[in-house]
Order: C-alpha cells, then sequence, then structure tokens
C-alpha cells in the first residue's frame, strides 16, 4: 500500500449510507486513503463497476472522480481493519423479526459481529465510530466486546450518526446542517471526538460540528427520526380530518408554516412516509421507552407509526369506495413505488402497502417507477394476483380504470395526461397519493381527481 496518505479510514457497510458517506470524505480528503468494506459480493462489485448498487444524485460522479485514487472498495475485511486507523461501522440495524423485542428492537447481530471481527483483526487500538443508527447505550455494549481482547489493544468509540436523507445524500454529506460526534468525557475519549472532527473540518464549518456525550449522540439520531417522523404524522392526521370538513389540507400546511415556532418544512400531507429509517427507529425508541417503563412515552410515539399505518389503508379505502365499492379485475396504474422520488430505495415504502391491499381487493396493478422496478418486483414476487411492471407510465395507464400516484417524481408531473386519458376507461379515476399534481386542470380535462386531505372533484357526485 502506497504510504502518501496520511491517514487510513475504514467503513465497515457499503450502504446507502456507507457508500455515499465515505465518497464525500475521499473527494474533500485526498491525503487520506478511504477503503468501503462489505461481506456482500455483489454490493462491493457494483460499487467497483458502472452500475452502482444504489442511486443517489451526484454520486456516481464523486465515484468516478475518486475511485482508485484515495477511494476503494473491497471484501478483504480483514486486510482492511488491520491497516486502518479510523473504522466507521455503517451496518444495518434493523428492526428484530424474532426473540425478544421482536417488532420493536433493533436487531444489533450485525454491529456484534463487526465489532468481533475488529477485534479479530487488529494488530494495533483504532477509533471505533457508530455510524448505524442505534439505541442509545449500545457504545457501552460495543466497548465491552472491543476491550474484551487478549493483545492489550485499546479501542475507543466515537457515536457519529448520519442525518442524510436519500434522494438527497450526496446534497446533505455536503452542507450538513450538522455534524455531531459524540464521545466519553476522558481524555482519549475527547481526543477521540476531535480527530473525527477534523476529518470533517475539511468541508465543514467549525461551528456546524456540534460534539456532546456518547448517550447524547446516539439518542440525538433516534429523536431527530422520530420528531421528523411525527410531523408527517401530524398531518396526514389532519388530512383525513380534512377530507370530512371540506378543509384543504396544503392550505391549513402552508398557514400554520408560516408560524416561526412550527415552520414549514414536512409539512406536505401524503401517504406516509417510508425508507429503512423511521418506523425502525421509532420503534426502537417505544422500545426503550418501555425498557425503562415510560409506557405513556412509550404510546406517544408509537402512534406516529400508527397513524402512518392508517393514513395507506384510509387511502386504498377511499379509492374503493370511490371507484363503486370494487376494485376487483379493475386495471390500476401505479405510478411510483420507490418511498420517495430520487431514489431506487423501496425498504417500508407505503407503495407496498396500497399495493398489497389493493391486491387482496384482487385488483389488476400495472406499476411504473423510473429507478425502484427492480425492488419492487423483489417486494412483490410472493404477492398473488396480477402485477405487471414497466418503466412507461403510458403502458402502465393503458386500459386503466384508475391511475394512482404514490411517488413524487418530478417526470410524472410533466406527463401528458390528456393522451393518458384517451386510453383510460371511462370514468377515469386519478388519485393522487402525493398531492404533486395540477388537480384543477385535471378535473378540467376530464379526470375525476381524488387528492389527500382536499375535496374530491369529480363530474359525478362522489
Ligand atoms: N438509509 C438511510 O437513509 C440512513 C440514514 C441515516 C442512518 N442510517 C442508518 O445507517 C445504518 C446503515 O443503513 P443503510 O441504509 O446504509 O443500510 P444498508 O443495508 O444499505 O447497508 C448496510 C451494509 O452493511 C453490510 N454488512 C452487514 N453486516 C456486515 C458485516 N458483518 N461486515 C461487513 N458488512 C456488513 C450489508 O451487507 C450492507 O451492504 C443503519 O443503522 C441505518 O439505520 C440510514
Amino acid at each position: 500500500m502506497s504510504n502518501t496518505f496520511t491517514k487510513n479510514i475504514l467503513c465497515i457497510g457499503a450502504g446507502y449510507v456507507g457508500g455515499p458517506t465515505m465518497a464525500v470524505i475521499a473527494e474533500h480528503c485526498p491525503e487520506y486513503r478511504v477503503t468501503v468494506a462489505d461481506i456482500n459480493a455483489q454490493r462491493i462489485e457494483a460499487w467497483n463497476s458502472d452500475e452502482l448498487p444504489i442511486y443517489e444524485p451526484g454520486l456516481k460522479e464523486l465515484v468516478l472522480r475518486n475511485r482508485g485514487k484515495n477511494l476503494f472498495y473491497t471484501t478483504d475485511i480483514p486486510s482492511a481493519v488491520r491497516e486502518a486507523d479510523i473504522i466507521f461501522v455503517s451496518v444495518n440495524t434493523p428492526t428484530k423479526t424474532f426473540g425478544s423485542g421482536a417488532g420493536k428492537a433493533s436487531d444489533l447481530q450485525f454491529l456484534e459481529r463487526t465489532a468481533r471481527q475488529i477485534v479479530e483483526c487488529s494488530e494495533s487500538g483504532k477509533i471505533v465510530v457508530e455510524k448505524s443508527t442505534l439505541p442509545v447505550r449500545t457504545a457501552q455494549a460495543l466497548s465491552r466486546v472491543l476491550q474484551a481482547n487478549t493483545k492489550g489493544l485499546k479501542f475507543r468509540i466515537v457515536s457519529n450518526p448520519e442525518f442524510l436523507a436519500e434522494g438527497t445524500a450526496i446534497h446533505d454529506l455536503e452542507s450538513p446542517d450538522r455534524v455531531l460526534i459524540g464521545g466519553t468525557s476522558d481524555e482519549g475519549g475527547q481526543a477521540a471526538v476531535e480527530e473525527i472532527a477534523e476529518i470533517y473540518t475539511h468541508w465543514v464549518q467549525k461551528d456546524k460540528i456540534i460534539t456532546t456525550s456518547l448517550w447524547s449522540s446516539e439518542l440525538t439520531k433516534l429523536v431527530a427520526n422520530a420528531f421528523l417522523a411525527q410531523r408527517i404524522s401530524s398531518i396526514n392526521s389532519i388530512s383525513a380530518l380534512c377530507e370530512k370538513t371540506g378543509a384543504d389540507v396544503d392550505q391549513v400546511s402552508q398557514a400554520i408554516g408560516l408560524d416561526q415556532r412550527i415552520g414549514a418544512k414536512f409539512l406536505r400531507a401524503g401517504i406516509g412516509f417510508g425508507g429503512s429509517c423511521f418506523k425502525k427507529d421509532i420503534l426502537n425508541l417505544v422500545y426503550l421507552c418501555e425498557h425503562y417503563g415510560l409506557n405513556e412515552v412509550a404510546q406517544y410515539w408509537e402512534s406516529v407509526v400508527n397513524i402512518n399505518d392508517y393514513q395507506a389503508r384510509r387511502f386504498v379505502e377511499k379509492m374503493v369506495d370511490a371507484m363503486f365499492n370494487t376494485v376487483t379485475d379493475k386495471r390500476i396504474a401505479i405510478l411510483g413505488f420507490a418511498f420517495k422520488a430520487n431514489t431506487g430505495d423501496t425498504r417500508e415504502t407505503p407503495a407496498l402497502a396500497v399495493c398489497q391491499q389493493l391486491l387482496a381487493e384482487k385488483a389488476n396493478l400495472a406499476i411504473c417507477d423510473p429507478k425502484a422496478l427492480v425492488n419492487a418486483k423483489n417486494d412483490l414476487c410472493d404477492a398473488l394476483g396480477n402485477v405487471e411492471f414497466t418503466a412507461d407510465p403510458y403502458q402502465a395507464c393503458k386500459g386503466a380504470h384508475a391511475v394512482v400516484i404514490l411517488t413524487d417524481w418530478p417526470e410524472f408531473q410533466t406527463l401528458d395526461y390528456q393522451r393518458i386519458l384517451d386510453n383510460l376507461q371511462k370514468p377515469a379515476f386519478l388519485f393522487d397519493g402525493r398531492n404533486c399534481l395540477n388537480h384543477e386542470a385535471l378535473f378540467q380535462m376530464g379526470y375525476n381527481v381524488f387528492p389527500i386531505g382536499k375535496p374530491a372533484q369529480a363530474h359525478f357526485a362522489p
């Protein structure tokens, strides 16, 4: 290995967080050697190819610019660990599906396996950075595994949770609202925090780099996601009331958002939040509260997830009701399957719940998404019923009884809706689960339009 690099940084876990984060570090820190390692050989092969395993605007350009210079991808974890000074751990921490805490607690098996591998392969002490989102006090368990080594090696643990949002990951990493670094208060712990902060000072203003205790840092990540999800569930709960009363949820959210104490962001009603993190992190918070006997607090946060499930369920019930109480054997065009625009990620996408419920009603689905078709096929591979996948929205809509927007991809806003209407069954239904189309124009064109949290615009009495 070249010894022109001043530091060796390793990230274990080459996913949606590890991949983009390390690409940005490599870009801004040419004097560091940045290696990304994973047990998934297919993923690493893809990172080393022209077809990256994940889609993020701007990611490919960054990777192509730095790969082979100071950015490397490998499955050889033992060598990478041996050579590293700093190890970011960015493995997945899904909700446990078995045993105690199933359905709520984090499954920490991947994290612990990584810690044991670090101990096994290390020949020198290192800083181990928790990049994955973890239950508060995980650093304690991690520390016990790492310090139990018989080689006399000293490991320092630092918490540095990631706040990027998929779809805008590169922008979020380049211009973060803040970088949070938690460590122990002793001299060694603070020195480790400083060393991690030093990486970020290459491109982040110093006043945006916040340092806290380990426990505050671990908890902050869970709380940040819980607050973001809570805003979505809050406005979605109001959307249900708007539909009953004739109020318009966009007008309500705009008016409340102008209050600076509330703020305008994350107040758009829709079919609900998705992605791998919000639900899992809130459920983890719920589990922690229950563990500490804080049952009222647990129930409060669990209701955020319950409203989210309710919103997707309510959307399909509204569809069935509008379409004369049956969708059986009707072709439904699903525009968008990714959990949000600009990503191919479909983990916890509300589109899956909507599609499964429509299939249970025996509807026939034609699913279209610009980036998420491969994942959509995997997600629905066991689904019983008639499901077609196409990258062409006009093909998906051909002969359909209804068009359903489930992801706010910009390209769906500029489709030729007259052409689509000409090929739809009549009466033509359009359900906008993201309130991202011009409803008045579509109604004038001849559609029966059903937004979220706004009065329906139908050519017959709905
Ligand atoms: N996806 C997001 O938007 C986001 C944002 C912030 C934080 N997070 C958190 O970051 C963590 C990672 O999330 P992600 O979306 O990147 O997950 P991911 O599933 O995309 O990637 C995790 C990777 O870790 C690898 N891995 C698992 N065990 C391993 C081991 N023992 N050795 C080497 N590699 C191993 C997996 O093969 C996988 O490629 C999670 O804790 C998540 O909650 C995610």
